[in-house]
């Protein structure tokens, strides 16, 4: 009899499928007690690697220099420019509402344009396009200007922010920013809920450009990617309130007083961790290290402490230590991004890469290449509730 992984029993109806077994995850793993691995080397080990590198070892699974390495660098900068009318359709999209509802329709102009069905090229293709692709829908977005063509004698990221025309921008700090960001967010196992949407569409045939909106906009909400977005607001909520001079008392003081009042407290708990993720630990000591005076980042360094003071204190928490969303926009921010509303379009751009992985991997290479059949779980019909 084959081994059993998991036993369903009706208390788990409802529950959003957390921990179900549903397939196998090749490009990272998630450690409640010691986080992220890329392909089981830890995210520590791989955090401030040229991001080229890290993708390349998510992406393929080989870590090192050889020749299909330079062959993925080759193409990424080759198949990097986005088509003229594909920037025409995206000039004429909206500028209202949150930018991942422009980046998931900018993926969709994207696919009706130049989807050739074929995963792996595709999935290439877009992860080439992605730098140009996000700097279009946030300048747009933003109204900073007409997007300058990609300079492809640049890396990945250096090329996001030689596009990205943010005032004021001091490139090497921001590029050293965003590359760490970008690292740190490639992937995160199999089960969390964009990738998990992108693979189910996917699952339908539906090509790589369609399933990546899809990922996207599952990324969109607050409990995923906007977490990030509003950790940062939650930051500058508790700096505002009790300025900069707050001791971590004030802090915890703040935090009790919040939980009293039902009212929620951002940057802490994951669904998979039971200690500090070790992405939010990379991050904090970067703060610490480059931008000690920094009022967000002093702020976030008294929530690390203050936060899981309080919140162990409810038995209720099964996670109350810091997630990395308590701490990168400080990051982000202090390194001249103050946009919290691109945070989560930040992520997606990361995260594009572990989708495509993990999409190609269940679509073609999956049950000797036959794919992943069609994600089709079973609802239990009731008349009263
Ligand atoms: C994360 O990066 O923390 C995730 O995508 C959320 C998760 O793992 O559920």
């Amino acid at each position: 009899m084959s081994e059993i992984l998991f036993e369903v029993t009706k208390d788990h109806l409802d529950t959003g499928l957390r921990g179900y077994p549903v397939g196998y995850c090749m490009t990272s793993k998630v450690d409640p007690q010691t986080g992220l691995y890329y392909r089981d080397i830890a995210v520590k080990d791989l955090a401030f690697l040229p991001p080229e590198e890290v993708m390349y070892l998510v992406y393929s699974g080989k870590k090192g220099q050889d020749v299909a390495f330079k062959t993925f660098i080759k193409e990424l900068k080759e198949r990097s420019q986005l088509s003229n009318a594909v920037i025409r359709h995206i000039h004429a999209l909206p500028r209202d509402g949150h930018p991942m509802k422009l980046l998931s329709a900018s993926l969709l102009i994207l696919g009706m344009l130049e989807s050739t069905g074929d995963y792996r090229k595709d999935g290439m293709n877009l992860m080439a396009k992605m730098p140009h692709l996000v700097a279009t829908v946030i300048n747009h977005h933003a109204g900073w200007g007409e997007t300058p063509l990609p300079d492809v004698s640049l890396s990945y990221i250096d090329r996001f922010v030689q596009m990205l025309n943010v005032p004021k921008k001091d490139h090497h700090l921001m590029a050293e920013v965003f590359k760490l960001f970008h690292v740190l967010h490639l992937d995160h196992g199999g089960g969390n809920l964009s990738v998990f949407v992108g693979k189910a569409v996917a699952s339908g045939h539906e090509d790589i450009f369609g399933s990546m909106s899809a990922a996207m906009s599952a990324l969109e909400g607050d409990l995923h990617g906007k977490a990030n977005q509003d950790s940062l607001n939650f930051v500058k909520q508790v700096l505002d309130s009790l300025k900069e001079d707050a001791t971590v008392q004030d802090v915890e003081n703040y935090i009790q007083n919040l939980l009293d009042h039902k009212e929620l407290v951002y940057g802490f708990g994951h669904a998979v961790l039971r200690v500090e993720d070790p992405r939010a630990t990379i991050f904090y000591d970067y703060g610490k290290k480059h931008f000690p005076n920094h009022s967000l980042i002093q702020t976030a360094l008294k929530l690390r402490e203050a936060g899981p003071k309080v919140l162990s204190k409810n038995p209720k928490i099964s996670d109350p230590y810091p997630n990395v969303d308590g701490i990168s926009g400080s990051v982000l921010s202090a390194a001249g991004f103050p946009y919290p509303e691109y945070f989560t379009v930040l992520f997606g751009m990361a995260r594009v890469i572990g989708i495509t992985t993990q999409i190609i991997y269940e679509r073609c290479i999956a049950r000797s290449g036959k794919g992943t059949p069609i994600v089709r779980p079973r609802y239990i019909y009731t008349s009263s509730l």
